[in-house]
């Protein structure tokens, strides 16, 4: 029997159904194992900005410091469109994900067989399966870079900059990622024009020769979106950028049949890590319970795993959903032909119902 403080960030349109249905199957499994979850809500994004006017209030932060690990519906949506750019729902997002220090961001795809139908890649280019694990760098780069606009509006921008010291942590975590999969890693980059790109790439090659076991391969970033779309089987582990894995890991989540379906880990220096699906906060099906629970669900499972040490119940949660699809029960974005279509409710009670 253990105990585990969880705080909830439930966040913006769909987020609160779909972190209610993890919290559903988070009390199965406490049922089942005997352990006791308490949770925590907090407000983060533009719920934050209503409430408080911020879009990360510092008690969130205190909480979520204090907790055992986060766990995260989605942020944003056209309600804050108009806030000033410091004031945005996804400045929320970043800050909390900088102050508690989760410089890694780990974005699994995994192509169910059950979901096979649900993939937009032809038959043939799934024969071989797919699963890929995104590693990718979430403090760092161009999202954190310094930013500034001219006085007259004529122009604008971006920084990205990264440092030997935060490629080799986010590196670390991938070679280690890799050894514990099939050992192939992929650094994505754009060495060929990029600056930061071309530190990045010498930082993974000196690394590589602590993971002689490590095959390291290197792909400009346009080039491994065309291969995650052409032959995404050829992946094991990839390594890379802020912006690049936000960009890859939204492809790569399609390809294994929705985005609704995944899952992601943040984590930094210590235990509390921060679970959310990498999809967005959909605002326009929110309310409507026909948000797939499924990523948020499984990003419990990942928290879980990674900061409880909780295996047997991750396994017992990706058991259930792997279960409730073999009973055809679909939410909309994964329905196809014959299966039977649920809401994010009935979803969630299901997967709970098979803990
Ligand atoms: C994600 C999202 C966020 C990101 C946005 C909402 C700031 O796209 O988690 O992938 O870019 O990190
Ligand atoms: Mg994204």
């Amino acid at each position: 029997m253990a105990e585990f403080n969880i705080a909830l960030i439930k966040g913006d349109g769909i987020g609160p159904e779909i972190v209610n249905g993890a919290v559903t199957v988070l009390d199965a499994v406490a049922k089942k194992f005997n352990h006791t979850f308490s949770y925590t809500d907090v407000l983060m994004g533009g719920c934050a900005i209503d409430a408080t006017g911020v879009p990360l209030p510092q008690e969130t932060i205190d909480i979520c410091k204090k907790s055992d690990s986060v766990l995260l519906g989605a942020v944003g949506g056209p309600k804050w469109d108009s806030q000033p750019p410091a004031n945005r729902p996804e400045k929320g997002l970043l800050g909390i994900r900088k102050a508690l220090g989760l410089y890694s961001n780990l974005r699994p795809s995994i192509l169910k067989p059950q979901l096979k139908a649900a993939s937009p890649l032809k038959d043939e280019k799934l024969e071989n399966g797919l699963d890929i694990m995104v590693v990718r760098e979430l403090t760092g780069g161009i999202y954190f870079g310094k930013r500034e606009r001219a006085e007259d509006g004529s122009w604008a921008s971006d920084e990205e900059r990264y440092s030997v010291e935060e490629v080799k942590r986010i590196g670390k975590i991938a070679f280690e990622t890799a050894m514990l999969r099939n050992k192939k890693l992929v650094s994505v980059d754009k060495a060929n024009v990029l600056e930061s790109s071309r530190l990045w790439r010498k930082t993974i090659t000196e690394m590589s020769a602590e993971y002689p076991e490590v095959t390291l391969t290197y792909m400009y970033v346009d080039n491994a979106a065309m291969q995650l779309a052409i032959n995404p089987a050829q992946f094991d582990v990839i390594v890379t950028s802020n912006i690049f894995g936000d960009i890859l890991s939204d492809l790569s989540s399609a390809i294994a049949g929705s985005i609704g379906m995944l899952p992601s880990a943040s984590l930094g220096a210590s235990k509390c890590g921060m679970y959310e699906p990498i999809h967005g906060s959909a605002p326009d099906i929110a309310g409507m319970d026909i948000a797939n629970p499924i990523a948020t669900i499984v990003s419990a499972a990942m928290m879980l795993e990674m900061s409880f040490g909780l295996i047997e119940e991750a396994k017992a949660i990706n058991a259930a959903v792997d279960k409730v699809l073999d009973m055809d029960y679909r939410t909309t974005d994964i329905m196809s032909d014959g299966m039977k279509k649920v809401g994010c409710k009935e979803m969630a009670q299901l997967i709970a119902d098979n803990i």
